[in-house]
């Protein structure tokens, strides 16, 4: 090549890159894009399915012009083996970040491995795993209610009704007979709020007579059936009814429908959620009140932090609660 063509060629080239650089500046930009996985321990539960469809809402509407969010929700069938491999298809496919609710809370090993593994952060939710669990890798976040204070809030609510109403204690015999239908045994809310709205109850002057308490696994079928159990052992003699969350109470008050019991003869029930259903029957008073698990808000702030967590931009700006905890409060629901 001549001198003349060597230079010929290096300024077309300039011009060329010149022309590229043009080009790239006024193409719009590409959107980022934020893959989330979510998945949770059953597809039946009901509160579950109503958080599930706040967080797709709320996911969403963080996307914008920078940032296309995409999410892949799959639930587990009540088992940890197909969640563990659902964490892994979804690793494995190309998610930034995981939502995780587990379904055994105390057995989150292997899914927290294969994230670190894989440097995905996990923002479990609902099933607080041990605090042992949560501190094997700073890329792990929870977020939930509080459940002592929702169990304070449904004592506080059936206390009240009581006090106001001297026809709950329908044998008069200055106590108040109860059972407690319970979730999940070693679910975090299960122990709580047990325990926190029957001393809320004695705090507040109310004497309890505890007459049984049956396992109902969330459930309302399982809540009718128990309580189907727990009424032809008291007859009538059950007042109060402390469901720890609302398909619970309102299987407790199918069983008494079936049985067709009166509207004199049946006890009050106190459920926790305000799940559409539970605020129904609130609305209706055929439950004397629930303790609203705030769905918005855990989506919320599920979503916020999904969002810095897996773009790393705006962990600062997130509220935590001894660094890797949010938990949001709950409120009281009544007619
Ligand atoms: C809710 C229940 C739900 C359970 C599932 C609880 O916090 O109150 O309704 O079934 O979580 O983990
Ligand atoms: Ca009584």
């Amino acid at each position: 090549m001549t001198k003349n063509k060597m230079r010929a060629a290096g300024i077309i080239f300039c011009i060329c890159l010149l022309f590229l650089g043009a080009c790239e500046k006024n193409s719009p930009k590409t959107r980022d894009k934020l893959h989330v996985g979510v998945t949770y321990y059953d597809q039946s539960d009901t509160f579950m399915n109503e958080l599930i469809a706040c967080i797709r809402e709320k996911m969403e509407g963080l996307g914008g012009k920078d940032l296309d969010i995409t999410m892949t929700v799959r639930g587990a069938s009540g088992s940890q083996q197909i969640q563990d491999d659902l964490v892994e298809e979804m690793i494995y496919g190309g998610c930034q970040v995981l939502c995780v609710n587990l379904v055994d809370r105390t057995d989150p090993s292997d899914i927290i491995e294969l994230a670190r593994k894989n440097n995905t952060p996990i923002i479990f939710f609902n099933r607080e795993p041990v605090e042992e669990d949560m501190l094997r890798w700073d890329g792990l976040y929870y977020v939930g209610a509080d459940s002592e204070q929702s169990g304070v809030l449904q004592g506080e609510l059936a206390a009240e009704a009581i006090q106001n109403n001297k026809k709950i204690d329908r044998n008069k015999d200055g106590k108040i007979q109860f059972v407690v239908l319970e979730g999940e045994p070693g679910h975090q809310d299960t122990i709580i709020r047990t325990e926190n709205a029957v001393n809320t109850l004695k705090k507040h002057g109310i004497e309890l007579e505890k007459l049984g308490s049956g396992i109902a696994n969330w459930n309302r079928a399982q809540a009718q059936n128990r309580t189907m159990q727990l009424i032809s052992q008291h007859q009538g003699n059950i007042e109060l009814v402390l469901a720890n969350n609302d398909d619970m109470a309102l299987g407790a008050l199918d069983a008494y429908q079936k049985l067709n019991y009166a509207e004199n003869e049946l006890p009050i029930f106190f459920g926790i959620d305000g799940t559409d259903v539970g605020l129904e029957a609130v609305r209706e008073g055929k439950l004397s009140g629930t303790v609203y698990h705030d769905k918005e808000g855990q989506a919320a702030a599920m979503a916020k932090l999904a969002k810095a967590a897996g773009t790393g931009k705006g962990m600062e700006d997130i509220p935590f609660q001894n660094k890797k905890y949010i938990f949001l409060p709950c409120t009281k629901v009544k007619k």
